[in-house]
């Protein structure tokens, strides 16, 4: 397939190499990439403020914009504070350096993304990887490795990125609370999916526990640009205290900071968006499993892994949707990809049903 180009903002439908196609790529869940309201906030703050402060916020690098977002991602979050920095791949490395002792020792599943291998890597820590999603193969691993006086940290997507398995945290947090352990979770794929209100894997899992940590960004489902990390105030103060990431690097540029503002403020004011993405999953679910795909079992995730089948060749099948107007995305080599690779499938809140009855049928024949 020859390059691509992206000629319009992402959503449902996206203008590529001068077509528009069905899009069912990347991971503009909500479909806010494409938000009237969120792109004219972008330009008008662009307009106003400019693109980018030109140094840290411990400089003079605060900004009306940033007040703005914080409080917005404070009522989505439900939380008492937020941090907001230049991208989600950065969160686990913010905590990770700021928000641990000299004697944790490092548990990340074998298939975590990079973002959190990294941030383990960085931190000079014992580092023990677990059998992917498995809390009997975490149980074994903290049994036999962790050593009297250290404090277990497990590291974990909240939500698989091509896989679209959602990581059993209840029972990560089962096993490491008697050790006196932390859970540091990357959701950048389920921040604005999972949940009621959206908020994410521990929302989805109803859980409220001062030992873990999360991670986020708005550059996935919420639309926006940037990383975050949300909870209590002491706990964030205390992060932010510590990190020299953030001390060190400009905030994210301002248009991206109203961006992100503002599609908080839509998302928040229109609860059926995310309704329509669980409507559009189950869709898509529902004849997926009828055309014959191993999908994992009920699951709200908007991602949906088609691994290889027998006479299937999915690299062909790909481009055959290219061919037939429709974007899908064959992945191999990211973190939580089956071996042999698979489709992604990405489902947005503003495909309609027409078009995932489309994708249906050309996956059909
Ligand atoms: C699981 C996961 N974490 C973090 C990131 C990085 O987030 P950002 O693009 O905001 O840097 C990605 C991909 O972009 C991801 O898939």
């Amino acid at each position: 397939m020859k390059k691509t180009y992206l000629q319009s903002p992402v959503g449902a439908t996206t203008l590529i190499n001068g077509k528009v196609y069905d899009y069912f790529g990347g991971c503009g869940y909500l479909g806010m990439q494409n938000n009237a309201q969120v792109l004219k906030a972008a330009a008008d703050a662009a307009l106003q403020y400019g693109v980018s402060t030109a140094t840290s916020r411990g400089g003079l690098g605060e900004s009306p914009v940033y007040d703005e977002l914080e409080r917005q991602a404070c009522a989505f979050f439900d939380c008492e504070k937020v941090l907001y920095f230049a991208s989600g791949y950065l969160g686990a490395a913010v905590l990770t350096q700021a928000d641990t002792r000299p004697y944790d020792h490092f548990f990340i599943d074998a298939d975590a993304h990079f973002s959190l291998w990294d941030a383990a890597a960085a931190s000079n820590r014992v580092i023990t990887p677990y059998p992917h999603c498995d809390p009997d193969g975490l149980e074994v691993c903290l049994s036999r490795e962790l050593q009297p006086g250290e404090r277990p940290i497990v590291l974990t997507d909240g939500l698989f990125p091509i896989s679209g398995e959602i990581a059993p945290l209840p029972a990560y947090l089962e096993l490491i609370r008697p050790r006196h352990g932390r859970l540091i979770v990357d959701d950048a794929h389920a921040a604005g999916v999972l949940g009621e209100h959206g908020r994410g894997t521990l929302e989805y899992f109803g859980m409220d526990d001062e030992n873990c940590r999360v991670s986020a960004t708005f550059n996935k489902a919420l639309g926006g640009f940037g990383g975050v990390i949300y909870g209590k105030k002491s706990t964030l103060e205390n992060i932010e205290r510590n990190s020299r990431i953030l001390a060190g690097s400009s905030p994210p540029p301002l248009p991206a900071a109203a961006a992100s503002a503002k599609a908080l403020q839509v998302l928040m004011q229109d609860p059926q968006r995310l309704a329509q993405l669980r409507a559009n999953v189950q869709q898509a679910r529902t004849g997926l499993i009828a055309l014959g795909w191993d999908l994992l079992p009920e699951s709200p995730a908007p991602i949906l892994c088609l691994p290889g089948r027998s006479g299937v060749n999915l690299f062909h099948l790909r481009d055959q949707l290219f061919a037939g107007g429709i974007a899908v995305e064959f992945v191999n080599s990211y973190p939580s990809a089956p071996a042999g690779g698979a489709l992604r499938l990405a489902i947005f809140a503003t495909h309609t049903p027409a078009q995932i009855k489309r994708l249906l049928e050309a996956l059909r024949e």
